[in-house]
């Protein structure tokens, strides 16, 4: 098992478990291929990075330098973004509920644009930057009750949705953009949508782009709309039962609908932006644990692994399927169905619930794939598990970008 050139247990050996690991040639290709891919004759295309699948200044530099924009909805994703030295024009600041504290710091860091989520955050960002020299482009979040196929919990546009203006409501929004198209600091530049997240039909985004730019059209006497933003949440192939998604059709589907659709409008739509997280980071990414105790009860043979929900609460949250080899013995012939259970003190710790392994044995590497996305990012304390090291390998070589976690660092800030 070979990640970016490097042996599996090898990183582990250098760099300890639990590990998160990214081949950053995987990275990269991702990147090319969303940079390459999204592009029009007809549009200005923009690939915006979300960076919520997986923050920290290195992965901010890597889509610098493919000219990527940045999603970041929090000020802690902002001020990671500003530290890593990256251009704030290009940033996205998404967020239902914004803190007044957190528009003053995107408004004196130049963040380029906020996305409106609702009426009272829109007021407050007049307020703010009414009488200043700051300027922003705004683009309006709306909710076009469009469900895609995926978890509860990850679908964000139903009619209900904390998320976004309600079509079900014009009236609010036509209302809110008068009042942000009444100040001279901001510029009313299009409107935005998330639709959900892991999709994979192609027809989810074509009766986005319908509704979106119908939208658009229907705005056109209060705002200039020029620009439309579909989100993210292309699919990763986590299992054998994901399909493995294009970027390239993807891309092109979209691109094509958004031609077709800008004719029924005059050509009003001049730039197109997307938003993937996941779909970027996710299958570059591995956790690596040791394996612990192997344990058998009357109808489970468990193989415990050090780290867990504390590293990786996908799978306890959502239901989350992985697939997992053990370093060293991926030619060997299955013979046991095995539970993967992580080491925190909650039943519900599983990493894999049954996969087919040779015989796994205490201090095996265990190595999970398609990890890199909302694994580090959602890691939590819970026992006081500390967090990980990140380490990036490319063509045999690796380098820690986020540091392990010591117990030290973990009670610094306990009085
Ligand atoms: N843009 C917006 C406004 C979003 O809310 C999201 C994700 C994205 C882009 C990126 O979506 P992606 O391409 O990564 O699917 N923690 C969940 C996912 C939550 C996604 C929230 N928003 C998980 O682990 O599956």
């Amino acid at each position: 098992m070979e990640i970016g050139g490097m042996k599996a247990d090898v990183l582990a050996k250098q760099y300890g478990t639990p590990l998160a690991v990214y081949d950053e040639n995987r990275l990269r290709d991702r990147l090319r291929e969303f940079t390459e891919y999204f592009r029009s004759g007809s549009f200005e295309t923009t690939v915006i990075y979300a960076s919520k699948a997986f923050n920290c200044k290195e992965m901010i530099r890597l889509i610098s330098d493919y000219g990527c924009s940045l999603d970041v909805v929090s000020g802690g994703e902002l001020y990671t973004a500003v530290s890593a030295g990256y251009d704030c024009a290009k940033v996205f600041f998404h967020g239902n509920n914004k803190t007044p504290a957190e528009i003053r710091m995107a408004l004196e860091a130049g963040v380029g644009t906020i996305v409106i989520d609702n009426p009272m955050e829109a007021a407050e960002l007049v307020k703010q930057i009414h009488g200043t020299d700051h300027k922003v482009n705004v683009f309006l979040r709306v909710n076009p009750g469009i469900e895609a196929h995926t978890h509860k919990y990850i679908v964000t546009a139903h009619v209900d949705s904390k998320f976004g203006f309600s079509l079900v409501d014009k009236e609010e929004i036509f209302e809110t953009v008068k009042m942000l198209k009444a100040e001279e600091n901001i510029d009313v530049e299009g409107l935005h949508a998330h639709i959900g997240s892991q999709i994979f039909e192609d027809k989810a985004y074509e009766e986005l782009i319908r509704k979106m730019f119908a939208f658009a059209h229907e705005l056109k006497n209060i705002a200039e709309i020029r620009s439309v933003n579909l989100g993210g949440g292309f699919a990763a192939y986590y299992t054998a039962a994901d399909k493995r998604i294009s970027v390239r059709s993807i891309c092109r589907t979209i691109l094509e609908t958004c031609e077709e659709e800008n004719e029924e409008i005059d050509g009003q739509i001049k730039r197109i932006l997307i938003e993937p997280g996941r779909s970027i980071v996710a299958e570059a990414g591995y956790n690596l644990y040791t394996v612990g105790w192997i344990k058998k009860t009357p109808n489970r043979l468990y193989a415990f692994v050090d780290g867990g929900m504390s590293d990786n609460i996908r799978p306890a949250l959502y239901q989350a399927k992985y697939d997992a080899v053990i370093a060293g013995k991926e030619y060997l012939p299955t013979i046991h169905t095995y539970t993967i259970a992580g080491k925190c003190c909650e039943s519900g710790d599983i990493l894999i619930d049954s996969i087919d392994l040779p015989e796994v044995k205490t201090g095996d590497i265990l190595v999970m794939k398609t990890t890199g996305a909302y694994g580090y990012s959602m890691a939590s304390h819970y026992n006081k598990q500390a967090l990980p090291a990140v380490v990036f390998v490319r063509d045999g070589e690796a380098r820690e970008v986020i540091e392990r976690e010591t117990y030290e660092h973990m009670i610094s800030l306990e009085k």
